[in-house]
């Protein structure tokens, strides 16, 4: 099996209606209306719709302990596909919302990566997420709690959610000063919105990785740019024809960006809600082992982990 790294998946996005199920009926909560369809899959048909399912996934949600579990699942699942190793974006958002306090919820967050380790062997990171349309304000406030209470497992902050809401610059005061206290920085663009997303991102805000950013594809001096500057894109190709970027793997830019030099990773998002897993991902990529191997090692090397995690990873993954 090909050894795997990722640096893109969404904790509650990562949530298969079979556990979502489990945990509304260990909260004592029923399953959000329209959640889950005839066939079992989450019900969503376009990117609006997709947030807003993830919104009612949410709902199932009650402690901290909800959260863990989540996390060592996913890690689980993830280490059977021969991942050594996941960044997972993780919002604080939803367990404040929910009266868990920060700590609370990273002690879980900690367990859940300390046992799949010992389980599993796998590595496990948190990228804090803010949720772009919740304002600028609120992503501020969220990276203010993150470097005031640090946590040895959280390396670095992200952005998701509607990106035609603000732009990035809104966000360059959260975003600076999680950059300036150490932490790595990855932004969702060039996803629903155009290459110009992807160009504001990389002018505004202090980031080596943007989130999706395949859109870029569509203008080729931003192609020649990323390129350039070595920013890794956190590619979805199962997500990106899910919500309809694309109309099937043949037409997504993946193998045009990594022709034109473009350092790429290959990542889930949301498996559950694209019908789609890591494994699946590295599988159906249209490419041959050795190029898969090197895709391993880029997402190894543009994580956010500290140097030493990441040659004992490195070293992992080398045949
Ligand atoms: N939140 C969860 N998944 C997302 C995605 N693919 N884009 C933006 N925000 C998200
Ligand atoms: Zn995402």
């Amino acid at each position: 099996m090909i050894p795997k790294a990722e640096l893109h998946c969404h904790l509650e996005g990562s949530i298969p209606p079979s556990l979502a199920r489990e945990l509304a009926q260990r909260n004592g909560l029923e399953l959000p209306a329209g959640l889950i369809g005839a066939d079992g899959s989450y019900v969503l048909r376009d990117f609006l719709s997709f947030l807003a399912a993830y919104d009612r996934v949410c709902k199932t949600l009650r402690t901290a302990r909800d959260f863990g579990d989540i996390f060592y699942s996913y890690l689980a699942g993830a280490a059977r596909e021969g991942a050594v190793y996941v960044e997972m974006f993780c919002s604080p958002e939803r367990p404040a919302a929910l009266g868990i306090a920060y700590g609370a919820w990273l002690d879980a967050l900690e367990q859940a990566i300390d046992r799949a380790r010992a389980d599993f062997g796998i590595e496990g990171r948190i990228i804090v997420v803010c949720i772009r349309h919740l304002g600028p304000e609120r992503a501020l406030a969220l990276v203010q709690t993150m470097v005031a209470e640090p946590h040895h497992y959280v390396v670095g902050f992200g952005m998701g959610g509607d990106e035609a809401k603000f732009v990035p610059a809104d966000f360059a005061p959260a975003f600076r000063l999680a950059h300036d206290k150490g932490y790595g920085c990855t932004v969702h663009a060039g996803e629903v919105v155009g290459p110009e997303s992807v160009w504001a991102a990389i002018r505004d805000l202090p980031v080596t990785r943007i989130g999706h950013g395949v859109r870029a594809a569509d203008d080729p001096k931003l192609v020649d740019e990323l390129a350039r500057r070595g920013t890794v894109l956190e590619v979805c190709p199962g997500s990106n024809i899910a919500l309809g970027l694309y109309p099937d793997r043949n037409a997504h830019p993946l193998h045009r960006l990594i022709g034109a030099g473009v350092r790429v990773t290959l990542n889930s998002d949301d498996p559950p809600f694209f019908h789609t897993t890591l494994g699946t991902e590295y599988d159906l990529a249209g490419l041959g082992e050795r190029e898969l191997r090197g895709i391993a090692r880029t997402a190894v090397e543009a994580s956010f982990a500290d140097e030493t995690t990441k040659q004992r990873l490195l070293r992992e993954i080398e045949p």
